[in-house]
C-alpha cells in the first residue's frame, strides 16, 4: 500500500473467512518485514514459528523452505515443544534469526543443533538496531521487572507543571495524540498518588477506536489516601492496583473493586524494585509511567528506566513552574546522561526525544 502499510491477506484456519489486515511495517534487508499492529489484534499469535508450521497441511512443502524468525527458536519445552526438532523434522533449509535467546535454557543450543544437522543458519542484519524486537520479553525473562518507560512532558524551561496549577496541558494536541498511543501500546501504567490529587485525571487512552485499550493502572498510596470520587476510579473495566504500606489505613480506607499490594519501604518511600517485581509477576510485561516530580526522582536514583520519551514544548513557566526532577536545578542533564539518545522529531511547535538506557 506504501512505504509502511502492507495489507495482510489471511484465511482463518478454523473458520475458513478472508481476512485483510492492515499494518504498519519496517523492511529489514533480505526482505524481512517486522510489522506492527495493535494490542487487541491478535492475528500474530497465529505466526509464531510452531503455530506457522502446524498450520501447513501438506508438511513436505516445507522441505528445503526459508524461515525468517525474530528470535532464535526455542530449544526446551514450555508452552509448546521446542521449535529447534520441527525445524530439523521438516528439513528447512535456511533460517533466518533477528537475535540470540538470551534464555540459559536456548542461549545458542538451537543455533549449534540446527547447523549441526547442516540448517544454513544466519543472523540477519537489523537495519533499524535500536527497533529492539525481544527486549520486553528479555527483561521480564532475566530480571523479573516490566520494561519501563517513562514519558515527561516538558516546557522549553524543563517544568512539568505549574505551582499554582492553573494550566491544564503543557504540551501540544499531537504531543497528547502520541502519548495516549503510548498508553494503548502499553501492557499497564504507573503513577503517583499526588498526580492523581493534584490534576484529577482520567489518564486512559482517548483515541477514537483505541479506547479499549486503556492499559491497566498501578498507582503508589503509602497511606491510602485517594479517595472514591476521584476521576481515576469512574473508568469502567479497568483493573487498578494501589501499592501501600501503611497497614492501618488499610482497615481504615479501602474503595471497594480495587486490589491492594502492600509493600515494603526504603528509605521512607515504597521499595520501587519490590513494586516492578510484583508488577511482573503478576504477569505485566511492559509499564508506562507518568511521574510528578517525586516518583520521577525515585525512578531516576534506582536507575529503574529503560526507555524516556521526552515531550517538549516551547512555552516557559519560569519561576512558577516545577523542575521535573527533584533536586536538579533545570536541565535534566543528569537524568539524560544515563541514556542514548535514539530518535528526535518535532510534532508541530513541541519536540519528541526518545532515548534508550545504556546498559
Ligand atoms: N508533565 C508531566 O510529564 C507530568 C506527569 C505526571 C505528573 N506531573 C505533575 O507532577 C505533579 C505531581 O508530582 P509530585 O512530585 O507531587 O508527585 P508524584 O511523583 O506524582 O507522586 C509522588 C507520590 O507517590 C508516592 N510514592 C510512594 N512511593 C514512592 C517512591 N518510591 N518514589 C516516589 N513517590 C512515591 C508518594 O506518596 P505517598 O507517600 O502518599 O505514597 C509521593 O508523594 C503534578 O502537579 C502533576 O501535574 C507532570
Amino acid at each position: 500500500m506504501s512505504h509502511s502499510v502492507l495489507v495482510l491477506y489471511v484465511t482463518g484456519a478454523k473458520t475458513g473467512k478472508n481476512y485483510f489486515i492492515p499494518v504498519s511495517f519496517f523492511e529489514h534487508s533480505r526482505g524481512l518485514l517486522t510489522c506492527v499492529t495493535d494490542k487487541p489484534n491478535i492475528w500474530w499469535r497465529n505466526l509464531t514459528s510452531i503455530d506457522a508450521i502446524n498450520k501447513v497441511k501438506n508438511k513436505k512443502n516445507l522441505k528445503n523452505a526459508d524461515m525468517y524468525v525474530t528470535l532464535e527458536p526455542c530449544f526446551h519445552t514450555g508452552k509448546t515443544k521446542p521449535c529447534v526438532d520441527k525445524l530439523i523434522k521438516y528439513k528447512f533449509s535456511k533460517i533466518f534469526y533477528a537475535e540470540k535467546d538470551k534464555n540459559p535454557l536456548v542461549n545458542g543450543k538451537s543455533i549449534k543443533k540446527m547447523r549441526e544437522h547442516k540448517l544454513k543458519v544466519y543472523q540477519c542484519d537489523i537495519k533499524d538496531k535500536e527497533f529492539n524486537l525481544n527486549k520486553i520479553f528479555f527483561n521480564k525473562l532475566l530480571l523479573n521487572k516490566p520494561y519501563v518507560t517513562l514519558k515527561i512532558a516538558t516546557t522549553n524551561d524543563y517544568m512539568i507543571a505549574q505551582k499554582n496549577h492553573k494550566e491544564r496541558w503543557i504540551t501540544n494536541q499531537l504531543s497528547r495524540k502520541l502519548s495516549h498511543y503510548l498508553r494503548a501500546k502499553s501492557d499497564c501504567m504507573l503513577v503517583g498518588a499526588s498526580t492523581i490529587i493534584k490534576d484529577n485525571p482520567l489518564l486512559n487512552c482517548r483515541i477514537s477506536g483505541l479506547e479499549k485499550s486503556t492499559p491497566d493502572l498501578f498507582i503508589l498510596d503509602s497511606n491510602l489516601i485517594l479517595n472514591k470520587k476521584l476521576n481515576i476510579f469512574k473508568i469502567k473495566n479497568r483493573k487498578i492496583f494501589i501499592f501501600y504500606s501503611n497497614q492501618k489505613a488499610k482497615k481504615l480506607n479501602v474503595i471497594p473493586g480495587l486490589k491492594y499490594i502492600h509493600i515494603k519501604q526504603k528509605n521512607g518511600k515504597l521499595d520501587l524494585n519490590l513494586v516492578f517485581n510484583k508488577i511482573a509477576e503478576i504477569g505485566y510485561n511492559s509499564v508506562l509511567v507518568e511521574g510528578g516530580r517525586k516518583l520521577n526522582t525515585s525512578l531516576f536514583l534506582e536507575d529503574s528506566v529503560n526507555q524516556l520519551f521526552w515531550f517538549k514544548s516551547s512555552k516557559k513557566y519560569g519561576s512558577n513552574g516545577i523542575f521535573a526532577i527533584e533536586g536538579q536545578n533545570s536541565t535534566m542533564k543528569d537524568f539524560i546522561s544515563k541514556f542514548r539518545l535514539i530518535n528526535k522529531q518535532y510534532l508541530s511547535d513541541d519536540l519528541l526525544k526518545t532515548y534508550l538506557r545504556i546498559n
